[in-house]
């Protein structure tokens, strides 16, 4: 369920690479990926990787080894992609509420871009007719895990809403942008996979209106993994089964076959990361004994942003007595990890690994209070870890800086 990786190795690595430090486990993404693929039983399947989640290039390499495509928000992120070597033929564009010529910059690329606004057709029209575009629909369903994590229900800011379907479909009909794909994303961490029922046959109710000229259906991600020991995953077996059953019947009805395509965050990436941490002190006066790491919410958000549970062990004292403690970051503001949780006891300079780090970790990572992002190394699948991004130092802090003069 976890990353596989041994203590020892992961021991080992803190002390080769230093701390904070990210360690991938590229077996753990060959799984996931390969998990997934053997889900579904389609004509054709693509994996778009949402690289929101985790877009190192080192990582981004490993996963398009695979075949996968990337989905991509941003000129950074599509840089990024092709950076890796990913071709734009392999890469989406799929952002929210973005100027023009990010739209611009994407198709003079070559990437397929996602479209969910009337005023961007519009202006694809004049300036880019004939283009290949996916339509992002918003099923007016609420799914996902935490609210801040829910963005297929009717009052969310993505996708063309249900009761604009009609008039997008007059509109396309007129216009000499051609509807290739249609598109949904319900959310993250759904793990109840009926919600998806409703929302897949909205969305090919949504793709007959364009049966002549599509060729892909998007599901988009949202897949869920554990974070907790007792938590489950989406069953992705049970529910590929079934898209894919009523997929292809879609596809007998209008008589073609098209592309599933998904678009995995977490799911190929999540349980493949630690992140290793030091204990700076343990202050046991308080209500509960309190132990300080050398990291905080610049490094990882999900604790502070969605109140959500990390899986944490103590890697230095495994067999230490179990007691409760309170784990905070060294952010000069309240900065949890984790309240009340049983650990092996913890002691000044032992090492911690937060579990599930490696989505939506490094990506929003930050350097509030002056702090450096850290290393990543990615483990490959003969165990030879590699340095994929180096930590940051002073000198990263201060190059945009007008006035600094690098020594
Ligand atoms: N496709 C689209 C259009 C998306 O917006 C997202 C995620 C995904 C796919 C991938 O979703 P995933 O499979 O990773 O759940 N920072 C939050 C998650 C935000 C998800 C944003 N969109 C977290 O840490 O839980």
């Amino acid at each position: 369920m976890f990353n596989a990786l041994p203590s020892a190795q992961l021991l080992s690595l803190a002390d080769s690479f230093g701390l904070p430090l990210f360690v991938y486990d590229a077996a753990t993404i060959d799984r996931q990926i390969d998990t997934l693929k053997s889900s579904f039983d389609v004509p054709s399947l693509e994996i778009r990787y949402a690289c929101k989640a985790l877009s190192t290039i080192g990582v981004l390499k490993q996963i398009y080894k695979h075949g996968c495509g990337i989905d991509t928000v941003s000129p950074g992120e599509m840089i990024m992609a092709l950076e890796a070597g990913v071709p734009a033929s392999h890469i989406s564009f799929t952002p929210s509420g973005v100027l023009t010529e990010e739209y611009a910059f994407a198709i003079e690329k070559g990437v397929h871009v996602h479209v969910d606004q009337l005023h961007v057709l519009e202006w694809m029209e004049r300036h880019f007719p004939g283009t290949a575009i996916t339509l992002r629909f918003n099923p007016g369903i609420q799914a996902g895990g935490h609210s801040k994590l829910q963005v297929g229900s009717d009052g969310s800011k993505f996708g063309f809403l249900t009761n604009q379907v009609e008039e997008i479909f007059k509109r396309t009909s007129a216009m000499s942008l051609r509807v290739t794909g249609v598109h949904m994303h319900l959310g993250s961490d759904i793990g109840d996979s009926g919600s998806f029922d409703q929302a897949y046959e909205f969305l090919l109710n949504v793709a007959r209106h364009w049966r002549d000229s599509i060729e892909r259906i998007d599901l988009g991600g949202g897949f869920k993994i554990p974070y907790h020991p007792n938590d489950h995953a989406i069953n992705i077996e049970a529910f590929g089964k079934k898209v894919s059953k009523r997929f292809n019947q879609f596809c007998d009805e209008i008589g073609r076959n098209l592309t599933m395509v998904l678009e995995p965050g977490k799911f190929l990436v999540s349980a493949a990361g630690n992140l290793l941490m030091e204990v700076t002190g343990v202050r046991e006066e308080g209500p509960l004994p309190m132990a300080f790491v050398s990291s905080g919410f610049n490094h990882f958000l999900r604790p502070m942003s969605y109140g959500a549970y990390q899986h944490i062990i103590n890697l230095s004292n495994p067999d230490g007595e179990v007691r409760n403690y309170d784990i905070v970051g060294y952010l000069c503001e309240t900065d949890s990890f984790a309240t009340n949780r049983p650990m092996h006891a913890i002691r000044k300079g032992d090492i911690l690994c937060l579990m599930n780090a490696g989505a939506y970790g490094f990506t929003m990572a930050s350097n509030y209070n002056g702090r450096f992002r850290p290393a990543e190394v990615l483990v490959g699948t003969d165990g030879t870890p590699a340095l994929i991004r180096r930590a940051e130092t002073i000198h990263d802090l201060l190059r945009t800086y007008t006035g600094y003069t690098p020594v």
